[in-house]
C-alpha cells in the first residue's frame, strides 16, 4: 500500500529542508506518493491568494501533509490548513540531544496543545475608538477530546521515559469559568480512564520548567498557552532548528518544523534540516510505522552527536551534507 503525502514546501528554507525530510522518507521502506502544492508568499504575489482551493483540498484529502514554512502570509496559510486536515491538537516535543548545546540539556517534555478554540477562536472585536475585545472559547468536547488524545499519548508510551501520566498547565484560578471547565476536564477524563495526571498554574510552571525541566514529561495546554510555553521549551534545548510538531486529526495530520522561511539563510543551502526530518519521523509514526519513526530518530540522533553539523549548531555543513548522513545511516 501506498500512502498520498501532500507536500507544501511553502517559502524561503521550506524550499530547502522539506525535499530534505522527503529524502529521508525515501530511504524508508514503505511506499509514498508525494503530491507538491503551493501556498504562501510566492504563490499570494502570483495570483493574490497564498492558499489556493486546490492546496488545500489536496491536503484535506490526502493521507497526511509535509509543510515548510511560509513567509508573511504564514496564518492565512497554516490556520486553514490546520482545519483543512481537522487538526484539533498540536504535538510539539521539545527534545534535547546529545551533541547540542542547550541551556537545559535535561530537556525531554512533548507539549499537547489545543488547537482550535481559546483566544485562538477569531473572536476579536473593535466596540468603539477606545475599545477592543476578545471573547474566549472553550467547550466540554474540544477539551475531552484533547484529554482521550492526551491519555491515549501516555497509554501507548509516547511520551518521554520519565515520569507517568500528564500534567495539566492552565489558570483557573483566574479564568474560573474556561480555563475552570478546561482543567476540570483533562481531569476528569485521565480520572476515568486511570491515567496519572496532575496540574500547574501556568506561570508558575513558567518559573519550574526553566529551572527544573526534568520533572515535567508531557504537559496539556489551552491554546495560546501551548504556543507560549512550548517556545519557551524550544528555548531550552538548542534552537528553531531542531523542533518539529504535528498537528493531529481524527484519520488525517499536518507536519511542519516549528521554524519559519529564515529570509536570512534562504537560498544558501545551509538550512538545518533536522526539525523537517522529526516532523517526517511523526508522519510516519501516524500513519502506523512506529519502529521506522524511531529508526529516523535514532539516525538523527547520531548525525547530531557525531556531526556533519549546520551553521546553526556551530558546524559548516550544507543542508545536503546533513542530509545525507542521515540517509546513510538509517
Ligand atoms: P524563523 O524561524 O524563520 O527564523 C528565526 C531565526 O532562526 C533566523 O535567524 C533563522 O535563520 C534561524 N533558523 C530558523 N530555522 C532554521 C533552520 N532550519 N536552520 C538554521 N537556522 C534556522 O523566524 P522569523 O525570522 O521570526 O520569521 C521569518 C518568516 O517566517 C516570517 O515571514 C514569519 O511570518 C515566517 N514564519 C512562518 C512560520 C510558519 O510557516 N509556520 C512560523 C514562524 C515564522
Ligand atoms: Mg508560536
Amino acid at each position: 500500500m501506498s500512502y498520498e503525502i501532500a507536500v507544501i514546501e511553502g517559502d524561503g528554507i521550506g524550499h530547502e529542508v522539506v525535499p530534505a525530510a522527503i529524502d529521508v522518507l525515501d530511504a524508508l521502506d514503505v511506499e509514498f506518493e508525494f503530491v507538491e502544492a503551493e501556498a504562501g508568499d510566492a504563490v499570494a504575489a502570483e495570483t493574490g491568494d497564498p492558499l489556493p482551493q486546490s492546496t488545500y483540498d489536496l491536503a484535506a484529502d490526502a493521507d497526511a501533509t509535509l509543510f515548510g514554512a511560509a513567509g508573511e502570509t504564514a496564518a492565512d496559510v497554516i490556520l486553514p490548513l490546520r482545519e483543512a486536515v481537522g487538526s484539533f491538537v498540536n504535538v510539539r516535543p521539545a527534545k534535547a540531544y546529545p551533541g547540542v548545546d542547550a541551556v537545559r540539556p535535561e530537556t525531554d517534555v512533548v507539549f499537547l496543545r489545543e488547537n482550535t478554540e481559546g483566544v485562538y477562536a477569531g473572536h476579536e472585536d473593535r466596540l468603539s475608538e477606545d475599545l477592543s475585545t476578545l471573547t474566549r472559547v472553550v467547550t466540554s468536547s474540544a477539551s475531552r477530546e484533547l484529554a482521550e488524545f492526551a491519555c491515549e499519548f501516555v497509554e501507548d508510551g509516547r511520551g518521554p521515559d520519565h515520569g507517568d501520566g500528564f500534567t495539566v498547565a492552565h489558570k483557573a484560578n483566574v479564568m474560573r469559568e474556561t480555563d475552570g471547565r478546561f482543567r476540570e476536564e483533562l481531569l476528569s477524563v485521565a480520572d476515568e480512564r486511570g491515567v496519572d495526571a496532575d496540574e500547574e498554574l501556568m506561570d508558575a510552571f513558567a518559573t519550574k520548567l526553566p529551572l527544573d525541566p526534568g520533572q515535567y514529561g508531557v504537559v496539556v495546554c489551552p491554546n495560546l498557552a501551548g504556543d507560549v510555553l512550548s517556545d519557551l521549551a524550544a528555548g531550552l534545548v538548542g534552537g528553531l532548528g531542531l523542533l518539529p510538531s504535528a498537528n493531529i486529526g481524527h484519520d488525517n495530520a499536518l507536519f511542519e518544523p516549528v521554524h519559519g522561511t529564515a529570509p536570512d539563510i534562504a537560498g544558501e543551502g545551509v538550512a538545518n534540516p533536522t526539525a523537517a526530518i522529526l516532523s517526517a519521523a511523526m508522519l510516519v509514526e501516524f500513519l502506523g510505522h512506529v519502529e521506522e519513526g524511531q529508526q529516523i530518530r535514532d539516525a538523527v540522533e547520531s548525525v547530531l552527536s557525531d556531526g556533519p553539523r549546520t551553521g546553526d549548531l556551530g558546524g559548516n555543513a550544507t543542508t545536503e551534507e546533513v542530509t545525507a548522513a542521515v540517509v546513510e545511516r538509517l
